[in-house]
């Protein structure tokens, strides 16, 4: 019998010993988490992604009355980034997040299991790690890649 043990590193930082450019995307997430629509689960996130073309582009969680129609902050702005710049690659992900009391979470939260297997094909299709920034308001959590978020993760290619 093997066994083989899966590791995530995670840099627990506040925002001051953020450098700016990172600085700037969790700003840009904070700031997306505010045109989120979120009449159902008053749960709003932001994500901001930047390019390796130098966009960043963000996107908020979509709600609908038929719940299983909304989208997650993080695959609106991926989907909205490769939709509209094909070419570029992903760089970096920030992504915020409030509560049903409008205050920013705490501690940062996690993209959910389907966000996490559609980053990860941008980040396959990049080559290189996506930094992942996950931002809350007592700490921020910096992980090297998408594929850190996801072990064992599927993926044909
Ligand atoms: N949500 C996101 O947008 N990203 C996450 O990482 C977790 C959850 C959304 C889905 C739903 O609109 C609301 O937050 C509550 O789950």
């Amino acid at each position: 019998m093997k066994e083989k043990q899966l590791i995530t590193r995670i840099q627990e930082v506040q925002y001051d010993e953020l450098d700016e450019s990172r600085r700037h995307l969790v700003d840009l997430a904070r700031q997306a988490t505010k045109r989120s629509y979120a009449p159902y689960s008053k749960f709003r996130v932001g994500a901001a992604i930047a390019l390796d073309n130098g966009e960043i582009v963000s996107g908020s969680n979509q709600e609908n009355a038929a719940f299983p129609s909304s989208t997650c902050a993080e695959r609106t702005a991926a989907y909205y980034a490769h939709a509209t710049y094909p070419d570029a690659k992903f760089k970096t992900i920030a992504i915020a997040a409030r509560g049903t009391d409008s205050e920013e979470v705490a501690a940062p939260i996690a993209p959910c299991g389907a966000c996490r297997q559609a980053l990860l094909e941008y980040e396959t299709l990049a080559g290189d790690n996506v930094e992942v920034i996950l931002v809350g308001r007592d700490a921020i959590y910096i992980l090297p890649s998408v594929r850190s978020t996801l072990p064992l993760a599927f993926s044909e290619f």
